[in-house]
């Protein structure tokens, strides 16, 4: 690259990232206001089912062994149904908004934090992020938690970047792999896993996308290096994540990938 392409990628590096500060700062706000709306959804959903719920009981002796009548039951059960889909699923925005919160302005504050809910939030974040980005993207991602984990004291809004970053770059190597694949039949993986083991969790996040060379496994925590084109990488998540890591929660961060084959990463977290 000659000086002034040089310069050219930089400039559009740093507007790419004044544009990124500027949402985070406005995300916080729209948080807030998607989160009043979605609290009439759960509220008035909660209410109504207790509504159905007196309206059973109010019918309940007059109900005669009738089709008029016996239809009538159905409706409400099926009512009752439908508004606890929307009250399950407002409560579900609710969670991720909530995240997205914590991710953009929260405390930069140790609490005892259940791992596998963090995760499971932001790697389905980043997956209809990239969905959203990429119309023929699509992935299987499978979860693996281990049964009652204990709580593990950490930086949520910190180690939900980790998380996010490493599920950005499986979902982009899965999704480079699959353009590349020829007709070959390729079904893009990714596998989550957190554990304990003695005294730590360990989470794991494997994808069976393009693998990485040895060349860039030398250079993969180097900050800056990326093998994607401007727009697409920084070079800063892995980075930042390894020193999120191993400076500030005394864990582990350690790749392990077999080119056109896979590539994972195992986070170690001490428990105390
Ligand atoms: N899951 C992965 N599969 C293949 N290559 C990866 C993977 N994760 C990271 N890499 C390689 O490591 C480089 C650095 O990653 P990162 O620090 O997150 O920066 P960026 O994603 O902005 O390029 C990537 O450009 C890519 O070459
Ligand atoms: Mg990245």
């Amino acid at each position: 690259m000659n000086k002034a392409s040089k310069l050219e990628a930089l400039e559009k590096q740093l507007s790419i990232q004044e544009k990124m500060a500027a949402l985070g700062s406005l995300s916080a706000g729209i948080v807030h206001e998607i989160q009043n709306p979605l609290n009439f959804v759960i509220n008035f959903g909660k209410i109504s089912i207790k509504l159905l719920e007196e309206l059973e009981e109010a019918l309940g002796d007059t109900v005669k062994d009738t089709d008029a009548d016996s239809d009538i039951c159905d409706i409400i059960a099926d009512l009752k149904a439908n508004i606890s889909k929307i009250e399950e699923n407002g409560a579900r925005a609710s969670r991720i908004i909530r995240s997205i919160l914590v991710y953009s302005r929260g405390r930069d504050e140790f609490a005892p934090t259940k791992l596998p809910e963090l995760v499971h939030e932001f790697a389905w974040l980043s997956f209809h992020a990239a969905r959203a980005n990429n119309k023929s993207f699509n992935a299987s991602i499978i979860e693996k938690y281990e049964d009652d984990l204990p709580l593990i004291n950490i930086i949520p809004q910190e180690i939900s970047r980790v998380a996010l970053n490493i599920m950005n770059n499986a979902c982009y190597a899965v999704f480079a792999r699959s353009k590349a694949a020829s007709d070959a039949p390729y079904q893009p993986t990714i596998t989550i896993e957190i554990q304990r083991q003695d005294n730590n969790i360990v989470l794991s996040i494997e994808d069976n996308g393009t693998g990485i060379s040895d060349f860039a496994k030398s250079m993969l925590f180097t900050p800056f290096f990326t093998t994607k084109p401007i727009g697409e990488g920084t070079g800063l998540g892995l980075s930042i994540s390894k020193s999120i890591i191993e400076d500030k929660h005394k864990g582990t961060l350690a790749v392990d990938s077999v080119q056109n084959q896979y590539t994972r990463f195992t986070i170690t977290l001490p428990i105390s």
